[in-house]
């Protein structure tokens, strides 16, 4: 693949394509800024998932509280041959592959000579995501089918793989995180590095009743609370701050107007904030909040609007008894 760093990840003989350089830390610095100067602040989340974060939430994945990755993996376990898959040099691309039983579903789902024709590539902001992905998949595949890839993939989607005969795999409603117009863009990049015939599965969350919806993202735990607070800790160190996660509050709750949870954390006290890379101080004041993460919920138009923006058709949907959570097969 051109432009990418090829690193050696610890699990030397896997290839690992290392898209993140291309980013580069300043330009971290000054998207984590701009969050941290505008009122209100807000920080992106996809910098929970530092090593702790991607541990914290595979701690949320089994919380009786949080329902959308049991009733996932429920939809998943036996659906496969549903997709009408062309299994000869098939291409298993899936976006945010920090949990890899959902894949292994998928391979528990495939006869082993057919699984030796398959590529699989885990893509994951997160490198400790990959690598254990990686060193877990191969405890039970052939691990030379498998090629990480580690990149932000919302906006990186144009370096995904050039392969025919493609799969990506969407899985976690991690496609709410984004707004519409992000989501529109995104559809858009992802229905142009598909080719006619490719498919996509997209998992995503629905709309149900706010209590439900609520306690997912208010657990009595309060694993969802440090998985939030973190993210300060990761700021910490990419842009050289000095929060104290204890100093604010876990908040999260149901905005119905845009049809998502929010999370924020809300400060304690007013604090002062020293910004080590760049000399600047942040003032927050008692009671002020950082919103750290949207998590959008669906419903079934809004499936087709995702359809129409990517130009690909809805082949079918699968759901669970409730209706709660929907895998989409969209094919192009
Ligand atoms: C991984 C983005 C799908 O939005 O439910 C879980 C992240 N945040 N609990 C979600 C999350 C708080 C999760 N996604």
């Amino acid at each position: 693949m051109e432009y990418s760093v090829r690193s050696k990840s610890i699990i030397d003989s896997y290839p690992v394509d290392n898209f993140l350089p291309d980013i580069g830390i300043d330009k971290v610095r000054e998207e984590l800024t701009d969050g941290l100067t505008s009122s209100p602040k807000f920080i992106p989340s996809k910098y929970f998932y530092d090593k702790k974060g991607s541990l914290l939430f595979e701690e949320i994945t089994e919380l009786d509280e949080y329902y959308p990755t049991r009733t996932e993996k429920s939809i998943l376990a036996d659906f496969l041959p549903l997709l009408n898959l062309n299994f000869t040099d098939l291409s298993i691309i899936e976006l945010g592959s920090g949990d890899p039983s959902k894949i292994s579903l998928l391979f528990e789902q495939i006869s082993p000579s057919k699984l030796n024709q398959i590529v699989y590539y885990p893509v994951d902001i997160s490198q400790s995501a990959i690598e254990s992905s990686i060193s877990l998949l191969t405890q039970k595949y052939d691990g030379r089918n498998i090629n990480g890839i580690i990149a932000d993939f919302i906006h990186q989607v144009e370096l995904l793989p050039k392969v025919n005969n493609k799969l990506i795999c969407f899985f976690g409603s991690t496609i709410g995180n984004l707004k519409r117009n992000e989501i529109q863009i995104f559809m858009k990049k992802l229905g142009a590095v598909m080719q006619k015939g490719d498919n996509l599965l997209l998992g995503i969350d629905m709309i149900k009743d706010v209590k439900i919806l609520e306690n997912a993202y208010n657990d009595s735990q309060g694993v969802t609370a440090s998985f939030n607070k973190n993210i300060l800790n990761v700021v910490n160190k990419l842009l050289g701050t000095n929060f104290n996660p204890s100093k604010f509050e876990h908040l999260a709750f149901y905005n119905n107007q845009e049809q998502r949870i929010e999370m924020h954390l809300k400060a304690k006290e007013n604090l002062q904030i020293e910004v080590s890379s760049s000399n600047v101080e942040l003032q927050i004041k008692q009671g002020e909040m950082i919103h750290t993460e949207n998590s959008h919920k669906f419903n079934s138009k809004d499936i087709q609007q995702f359809a129409y923006w990517g130009g690909l058709n809805m082949e079918n949907v699968f759901n669970d008894e409730n209706n709660w959570f929907i895998l989409v097969h969209y094919r192009k």
